[in-house]
């Protein structure tokens, strides 16, 4: 029998041992984390909608019209309607023929994956890919060629490779852990050149970017030329679940074939009214995406005058790169005991090396807490040895930024 103390302690060892840290209330900009106030900037509640009124009032009256589970898959014992009602209006707000609810984004990766393809044939899959997509290729038993980060080229050369056994490419539209955003126009080129269909999942893009806040694929003006769209309800929307937007065919055969929905019991009541209602506050009005965006342009200058070197992408997910895991964690202990909780980031979430605070800024935080958190940092990581340097995305992937 495996010794599984004592892979705990080969886990303390390298740094990388996790635990959980205790969370009083609600998730808003500020928390209670273990017994102690910080300001909460690792959080994806990207608008601070998780704990709006109108939205947690949803919930609880979904709760008791039509209780807390929803009992079964609903290929089982039958659509509840407020599922079906989130399903409508996500399409209308998508624009989109359909959408499919699924229990969670990593649900959701697992089923579009393994439905759109199979055995014999090839997925294309970024190399930073989040870990529900990795498994999702793994699951559906296809081969898996990894592309290079944003590497077109050895996409093309990949697809050209396969041939007819190419089904899918599949990408995060911002990626969770560096914040850049995939070339979707050049996907779609490319998957309409290979007669592929590509897959965006917009977790971290659906609420925070686009018109409306409509996500990145919105933002690029491709909203038809994506096969299927993924977002996450857990995220800028604020509750859980995930839903799949496509096109009637593709929703019909997803119903048919995708596991994680058939046999998986549908997102409880609560959840979904919980979604519907934050989706509705975010088509009644989009300034919270402006203030997203505001916020991380705030948060971006606040660290670059410490001395972090934040060039890159524009979004509100902001890695600053130490290297190794131990630092990381340090670095997010002493940032902790000055009351900011930015959440050290470890292999196997990225790769060795190349270990993180990641930053997200939410709509809900004022530009003063922003511009106080930055200083923390700055002067943790001065603190900590290392010149207050982070790292722009993949210019230097491999290598530490803090000297
Ligand atoms: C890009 C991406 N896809 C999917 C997921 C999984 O979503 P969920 O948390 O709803 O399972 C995440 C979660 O962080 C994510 O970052």
């Amino acid at each position: 029998m495996t010794d599984l103390h004592q892979r705990l302690e080969d886990l303390r060892d390298r740094g990388l041992y996790r635990r959980l840290r205790i969370v009083s209330g609600p998730q808003g900009p500020r928390i209670v984390l273990d017994g102690r106030p910080v300001l909460l900037l690792c959080s994806n509640n990207y608008l601070g909608l998780a704990d709006h009124p109108r939205v947690r009032e949803a919930a609880a009256d979904a709760a008791m019209r039509w209780g807390a589970g929803a009992g079964a898959s609903r290929l089982v014992s039958g659509t509840m309607r407020i599922h079906r009602a989130l399903e409508k209006r996500l399409a209308e707000f998508k624009h989109a023929d359909a959408a499919l609810l699924f229990g969670s984004g990593y649900l959701a990766n697992m089923g579009v994956i393994g439905a759109l393809s199979g055995a014999g044939q090839v997925v294309f899959s970024d190399e930073l890919n989040h870990a529900s997509i990795i498994d999702g290729c793994r699951l559906s038993r296809a081969d898996t060629f990894v592309y290079r980060h944003h590497d077109l080229e050895h996409l093309a050369w990949g697809l050209e490779q396969a041939g007819r056994r190419a089904a899918l490419i599949v990408t995060d539209s911002v990626f969770s852990m560096d914040g850049d955003v995939a070339p979707l126009v050049d996907l779609v080129g490319l998957a309409r050149r290979h007669d592929v269909r590509l897959v965006v999942d917009e977790a971290h893009g659906v609420g925070c970017m686009g018109p409306g806040g409509r996500g990145a694929v919105h933002a690029a003006g491709l909203e038809r030329e994506v096969d299927v769209v993924i977002g996450t309800l857990g995220k800028a929307l604020g509750s859980y679940g995930a839903y799949a937007a496509c096109d009637d065919d593709t929703a019909r055969w997803l119903v048919n074939s995708a596991r994680s929905l058939i046999f998986s019991t549908a997102p409880p009541p609560p959840s979904v009214a919980a979604a519907l209602a934050a989706l509705e506050l975010l088509i009644e009005d989009d300034h919270l995406v402006e203030r997203l965006g505001g916020n991380a342009r705030v948060m971006r200058e606040a660290l670059a005058a410490e001395g972090f070197d934040v060039r890159g992408p524009d979004t509100h997910i902001i890695p600053l790169i130490v290297g190794d895991a131990e630092t990381t964690m340090d670095l997010c202990e002493m940032a902790l005991e000055d009351g900011v909780f930015a959440q050290g980031i470890r292999p196997p979430t990225v790769t060795p090396g190349t270990s993180r605070l990641r930053l997200t800024v939410m709509a809900t935080h004022t530009a003063q807490e922003l511009r106080g958190a930055a200083r923390v940092l700055g002067r943790a990581a001065r603190d900590a040895g290392l010149t207050a340097t982070a790292q722009a995305p993949h210019e230097d992937h491999g290598q530490p930024a803090a000297a």
